[in-house]
């Protein structure tokens, strides 16, 4: 009886060594580790044997099943990882998968290249709050609580003092609170106004504003700047002009206009944006000696620059963030 449960232990451990795929292993566990198969049948004939020589056959019968169980496992283990391993395989030579990758939206893209072209002419970009104060937006730029001018930069007020800024303006003044002249610097940012929206305008859009403050600064040197600005970023074709204009933190004021031509090849003017000298007022307000300094200003409509750039005629696109409008840039 002992002889036989060896042989059915050696059998069953050489049959093991030759299993290599998890069918055959599976076959090999229902013929011989089931609860019908040889293993444990070995156990329950030992149940048979007389008293005495249970005991030895019943200790033998268990270490065998010991035995072919670890066997058993172990093996099952190597086979599953050997499987897990093939799944991980990487065939190099399979196309790859297709990914978008994004870029910056068009907006973003103008003001680099805006902010780009100024720092060539000597310029350092400055940044303002988008919820500004009354004094920053309105009473330092020498528009005050009565004064007429309040309309056109109707804003979104936040709270009695505090308000969405309705300009890239207080920029301005905030530069020159902290800053002596000799000051030339260009402020990009997002504006807020109560618009009714149509093609040219959005209740939010961006500008970018522009400060020159030193002695002896003149609307010559406005116009140079704004003229080589223009042609730096359009090309030496492009046609504009200064129309005289107001704005009270400006003195003399002007609009800034860009031909345009539609379609049919009628010439439109485009406006984009407002200029003009400094107003002494607002060099009182911040502090500045306007009997030593002057200085020129301007703030353009971002959408519009690009609007003209590309021939977009409606300032919606840039914020409807529709893909096939996007990848166009
Ligand atoms: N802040 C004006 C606006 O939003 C534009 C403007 C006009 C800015 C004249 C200036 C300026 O700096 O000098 O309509």
């Amino acid at each position: 009886m002992l002889e036989q449960l060896k042989k059915t232990g050696k059998d069953a451990i050489a049959i093991l060594k030759e299993i290599s795929d998890m069918a055959a292993l599976e076959d090999f566990r229902i013929k011989y580790l089931a609860r019908k198969g040889r293993v444990t049948q070995m156990l329950s004939e030992i149940r048979k044997l007389p008293p005495e020589q249970r005991r030895a056959a019943g200790q033998l019968a268990n270490k065998i099943k010991k035995d072919v169980t670890e066997a058993f496992e172990q093996l099952k283990s190597t086979l599953q990882s050997q499987q897990q391993k093939s799944k991980e395989f990487i065939d190099v030579t399979l196309p790859g998968i297709p990914t978008n990758i994004g870029k910056p939206h068009v907006i973003t893209q103008t003001i680099n290249e805006l902010l780009e072209i100024f720092g060539r002419m000597g310029f350092t970009v400055a940044y303002g709050p988008e919820v500004e104060d009354e004094w920053h937006n309105f009473v330092a730029l020498n528009i005050g609580p009565e004064h007429p001018a309040r309309d056109p930069f109707d804003a979104f007020y936040i709270d009695d003092n505090i308000l969405l800024r309705s300009h890239t303006s207080p920029v301005q003044i905030r530069v020159m609170e902290r800053t002596k002249p000799p000051i030339r610097v260009v402020a990009p940012g997002r504006v807020y106004r109560p618009d009714t929206v149509d093609a040219t305008h959005m209740y939010m859009f961006y500008q970018i504003e522009a400060l020159v403050v030193d002695e002896g600064i003149s609307m010559v040197d406005m116009k140079t700047a704004i003229n080589q600005f223009i042609h730096a970023y359009y090309g030496p074709e492009i046609k504009w002009r200064l129309r005289p204009s107001f704005f009270p933190f400006t003195e003399p004021s002007a609009e800034v206009d860009l031909l345009w031509l539609d379609k049919h090849g009628k010439e439109n003017w485009m406006e984009v944006g407002g200029c003009g000298m400094v107003d002494p007022n607002v060099f009182d307000a911040v502090g500045i000696d306007s009997e030593k300094y002057t200085g020129w200003a301007f703030g353009f409509g971002v959408e519009r620059l690009a609007m003209r750039k590309y021939g977009i005629t409606d300032i919606r696109l840039f914020f409807q963030n529709d893909l096939r409008f996007l990848k166009q840039f």
